[in-house]
């Protein structure tokens, strides 16, 4: 093992004992919390079996400690994301970052405060919605993105009042003034899209349960939005170009299993046609530059169904006391995860995206009155 130290020629004798000591203690302590959560391999040998740890490499000591450690044959970063909440408190932390480092080994910080613990404020906004956005901070501390010049669709579910209005208050606010995205969609809550509704072409915005016909006539129009776009695609591209002159539209359904409710109390046809049209944006939007966000309190088969949730790249989850629901949006969501989910604070998301094992996060707290005024307010220049 290694003990990285910033300047190392600083140091007394018995300083540098003590920091010997304290690395070995470290490395020591990440042995045992291995041991405790799963990390370990039993490899039979001529001698019997033989417990083997993944090994610390290197130590650097600090405020907040790092450890390079070598992952054994088969295991991936994500395995030690897994069991972090386990392994943080045995190495004196409330959590870790965990890092690839090359192909075979990870960099563990040892936080001292849980980035999750505190209130995340809202962010700025971004002068292209082709730029990342912000989701929230992530459990090392670093933001979560959302690229909706890469990203196919988003599907948010939480319990009430687990932070899904907030959390899309503060996605959405980042996009206020931005020249390039027309926010639309349904909203029988006449809340979530209402500050969009004097910005989007007529039509596109459909806010309150008064009238089914606006709401499904808003998806007609993004339909139609849509076959435009894939009409006049040039032959050799295989998603329209996006820019200011051809917006990224960002078809919002704020509460969706209420608008198919709104829908189905005035008969099958409705709800049908609203079906196949949210079906149609899914499946074939992300080519016409269209990405839907879905917001719904349970993402179970009756609201969505297999074929549309396949459709998204990135889903969240806030609250839910549901495994089984938990499941239907994280693949490899583990029971102990789905334990801890069941009592996370408002505001806290677990995140499936491409590339990235899934995490957690906390969404900035942006209130409805800072979202009105973010939106107002670039419209109002
Ligand atoms: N990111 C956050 N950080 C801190 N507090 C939050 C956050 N998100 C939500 N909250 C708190 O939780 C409350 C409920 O949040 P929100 O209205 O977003 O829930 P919801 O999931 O949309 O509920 P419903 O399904 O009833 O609409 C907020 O008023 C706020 O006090
Ligand atoms: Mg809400």
């Amino acid at each position: 093992m290694v003990l990285l130290i910033d300047a190392p020629e600083r140091r007394t004798r018995r300083e540098r004992y003590d920091d010997h000591r304290d690395a070995e203690a470290l490395a020591w302590a990440w042995r045992l919390a291995c041991e405790g959560s799963g990390l370990c391999r039993s490899v039979d040998t001529p001698t019997g079996a033989t417990i083997t740890t993944p090994k610390v490499t290197a130590v650097r000591l600090g405020r907040r400690p790092e450890l390079v450690v070598a992952l054994q044959p088969g295991q991936l970063p994500a395995d030690v994301r897994a069991v972090a909440h386990r392994l943080a408190p045995a190495l004196g932390g409330v959590a870790l970052r965990v890092e690839p480092r090359g192909l075979t080994h990870v960099r563990v910080t040892v936080l001292d405060v849980d980035p999750l613990a505190d209130v995340v404020p809202p962010v700025p906004p971004v002068r292209s919605a082709l730029d990342p956005l912000i989701l929230g901070r992530d459990e090392g501390g670093d933001p979560a993105t959302l690229d909706l010049s890469t990203a196919a669709h988003v599907i948010v579910q939480g319990a009430s009042g687990s932070g899904k209005s907030v959390g899309c208050y503060s996605l959405l606010a980042q996009l206020a003034g931005a020249p390039d995205v027309v926010v639309a969609g349904s909203d029988i809550t006449g809340l979530l899209l209402a500050p969009w509704a004097g910005h989007a072409p007529s039509g596109l915005v459909a806010l309150g349960t008064r009238d089914p016909d606006v709401h499904l006539a808003a998806l007609a129009r993004l339909v139609d939005l849509m076959d435009q776009r894939i009409a006049a695609m040039p032959a050799h591209r295989d998603a329209v170009a996006l820019d200011v002159d051809t917006p990224v539209v960002l078809a919002v359904v704020e509460e969706l299993p209420g608008l198919l409710r709104v829908l189905d109390q005035h008969g099958k046809e409705p709800g049908q046609r609203g079906r196949t049209m949210l079906g149609r944006l899914l499946g074939e939007g992300r080519k016409a530059g269209i990405r839907c966000l879905l917001v719904t309190q349970r993402a179970d088969a009756k609201i969505i169904g297999g074929y549309e949730r396949g459709q998204a790249s990135h889903t969240l989850s806030f609250r839910i006391d549901s495994a089984s629901g938990l499941s239907m949006l994280h693949s490899g969501v583990t029971a102990d995860q789905a334990a801890a989910h069941a009592t996370a604070a408002p505001g806290v998301a677990l995140l499936s995206a491409p590339g990235v094992p899934l995490s957690r996060l906390r969404a900035p707290r942006t209130t409805f009155a800072g979202y009105v005024a973010a939106v107002a307010g670039p419209l109002a220049a």
